[in-house]
């Protein structure tokens, strides 16, 4: 597992990680933006110009490398949040997890980094727990719980 920064390169394989049915089901938004909603997107996003985007990685996977995911760290309200897309066809076979405890270590440092996760999400909240975070019950907003690193 190695992760390496985005790349104008990656425009179109996030694109499609994105658009998969599945993927935004427990997303805080929820609408499927079009191609040229997203290369403007992933444009401002690569150029910095998005506040608080502090890294944006794509997953690769051994043995060959393979890209099968992304992984973005960005501030929100104070808190460094981590967000994690495995492409549709590499889920459930633990690249998530691994992913998420190479970019806690990567990124965490001396800070916690947490994750916004909604109930309903399996998935992710299996990834997240099995990776080391903990259920912050004190900051569950409805049905969006917050984790945090350990
Ligand atoms: C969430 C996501 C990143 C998880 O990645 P993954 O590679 O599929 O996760 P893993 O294979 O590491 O699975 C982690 C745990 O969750 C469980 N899990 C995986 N998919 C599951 C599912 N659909 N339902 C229930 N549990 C599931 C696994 O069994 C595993 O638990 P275990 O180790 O106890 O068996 C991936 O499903 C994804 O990209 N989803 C769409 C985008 C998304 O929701 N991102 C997170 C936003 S907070």
């Amino acid at each position: 597992m190695n992760l390496r920064p985005v790349t104008d390169d990656d425009v179109f394989r996030i694109w499609r990680w994105q658009q998969h049915p599945d993927t935004r089901l427990f997303f805080r938004k929820l609408a499927h933006p079009t191609w040229a909603e997203h290369v403007y997107w992933f444009a401002e996003r690569l150029n910095g110009l998005q506040q608080g985007v502090e890294a944006w990685d794509i997953i690769g996977y051994a043995p060959d490398g393979a890209d099968v995911g992304v992984v973005n760290v960005s501030v929100e309200d104070d808190k460094r949040m981590l967000g994690i897309i495995v492409a549709p066809e590499h889920r459930g076979k633990g690249v998530g997890t691994e992913a998420i405890v190479a970019a806690t270590l990567k990124y965490g440092g001396r800070d916690k980094l947490y994750a916004v996760i909604h109930a309903g999400n399996k998935a992710s909240l299996g990834a997240f727990r099995r990776a080391g975070y903990k259920e912050r019950p004190e900051l569950r907003s409805g049905s969006w719980l917050m984790l945090v690193s350990s």
